[in-house]
């Protein structure tokens, strides 16, 4: 789960799929990371863990990293939440291989359209309330078909 601080859109992804995943007894390595390295080691936004919480999802224990190039080689999917976080994973991708793991998180909500989620970091409490219900969302069409479509 990639945007690009780490520590809004890309922590809640991160901590609604741990939290399903386990829920369902499934097998899967998650993590996030952002393509920026400014809040490198800092936890999520305040306003993203309270809208979680409120929800009944904790994301307090993540902490924010950068995106590496090494990241290609450990995960299969590596899902970005804009078309900036596109860009900025696709030129460290070392082949079409690895370029080929990059797609859009809300695809899976709504297929093949590129859909953005809107960065709340300069937003309002509602923005991160409506950025918290469309990545429930996704997170459970990524479910569907990563784990049950096959
Ligand atoms: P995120 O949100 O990419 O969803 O974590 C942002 C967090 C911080 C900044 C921008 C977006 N920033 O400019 O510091």
């Amino acid at each position: 789960m990639v945007c690009l601080g780490n520590i809004c859109r890309s922590p809640i992804a991160d901590g609604l799929l741990l939290r399903k995943i386990k829920e369902l007894k499934l097998d899967a390595v998650v993590d996030s990371a952002g393509t920026a390295n400014y809040h490198v080691g800092k936890a999520p936004d305040f306003r993203m863990i309270q809208t979680a919480a409120k929800h009944g999802t904790r994301i307090d224990f993540l902490r924010a990293r950068q995106f590496l190039k090494t990241d290609f080689a450990n995960f299969d999917h590596i899902l970005v939440m804009d078309q900036s976080n596109y860009r900025n994973v696709i030129k460290l991708a070392p082949n079409k291989l690895a370029e080929k793991k990059v797609d859009f998180f809300l695809d899976y909500l709504y297929p093949n359209q590129q859909l953005e989620v809107p960065d709340p970091y300069y937003g309002t409490q509602q923005d991160f309330e409506e950025v918290y219900h469309l990545v429930d969302k996704a997170t459970d069409a990524l479910i569907q078909k990563l784990f049950h479509e096959h």
